[in-house]
């Protein structure tokens, strides 16, 4: 057994959030940072009370996508450390500690920083709170499925060959090591036809629907309302829709 009084406040920081959503990826760059803000954004339109939380705490750049500047903007403190409010949605970053720098991580170190953030982090009443992990299967992600065993793994993938292999060894790690875990699949960069759903049937997984590849993203990036405007926000209210009705079945 753990004596880390932090997992106690961990428990007690997100016992008022409803759902928790890992949003996981095999490979790098297949666009979970992304899509973690336009869920998280389209969520907030719809007036839910959501929140999202960057953990790839070597690299974090939702704040990028979000148009948060970490050198101005400044978490409160009440009951622990207040998220920073953008278009509706509750938002916390390791960014907003390391103002930018880089902070390399050795082993462990990168758990403890999550640990840190996670237990002092106090989001108030949330319906959901999607967190944006670094790619790959490593200490970050393990570390966090444990921290948060209630959590539901989303798992993004592309319809790239090359992406495939890694995508299938996440979900069967998923699947044979956590069968309780609930597991969803999103499908981004989607070229027209689905791709991913047999894999999805394959794993165990719900395959929860697909994100066009836009080339307008790259200029809404920091831009909410435009990020909201382009195919990928559009097809993410229907994704939070899907997310939802599968939460309440
Ligand atoms: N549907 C899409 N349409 C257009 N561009 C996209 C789409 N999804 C992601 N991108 C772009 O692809 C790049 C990678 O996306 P993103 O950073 O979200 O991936 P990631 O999985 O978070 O990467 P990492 O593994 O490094 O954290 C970004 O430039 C992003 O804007
Ligand atoms: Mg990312």
């Amino acid at each position: 057994m753990e004596l880390d009084p932090r997992l106690w406040g961990i428990r007690s920081m997100l016992s008022r959030v409803r759902h928790k959503i890992l949003v996981l990826s095999g490979k790098g760059g297949v666009g979970k940072t992304l899509t973690t803000a336009l869920l998280g954004l389209a969520a907030a339109r719809k007036g839910l009370p959501v929140g999202a939380l960057d953990l790839d705490v070597t690299d974090p750049n939702l704040h990028v996508v979000l148009g948060v500047d970490p050198g101005r903007e400044w978490p409160g403190e009440r009951k622990g450390i207040l998220p920073v409010h953008v278009a509706g949605l509750r938002f916390m970053s390791v960014a907003f500690f390391t103002r930018g720098r880089a902070a390399p991580l050795r082993g462990r170190e990168a758990s403890e920083a999550i640990r840190e953030i996670l237990s002092a982090t106090n989001w108030g009443q949330l319906e959901l709170l999607l967190v944006d992990m670094p790619p790959g299967l490593g200490e970050e992600m393990l570390e966090t499925l444990k921290l948060i065993p209630e959590s539901i793994a989303l798992v993004v993938g592309t319809p790239s060959r090359l992406s495939r292999d890694s995508l299938a060894r996440l979900l069967s790690l998923l699947a044979e090591n956590m069968p309780t875990r609930r597991i969803l699949l999103l499908e981004n960069m989607a070229r027209g036809e689905a791709v991913l759903t047999s894999l999805a049937r394959e794993y165990g997984a719900r395959y929860i629907g697909s994100i066009p590849y836009d080339s307008r993203v790259e200029e809404a990036l920091g831009d909410p309302s435009r990020l909201l405007d382009t195919g990928p926000g559009k097809a993410s209210e229907c994704i939070v829709e899907a997310i939802l009705d599968y939460l309440s079945s």
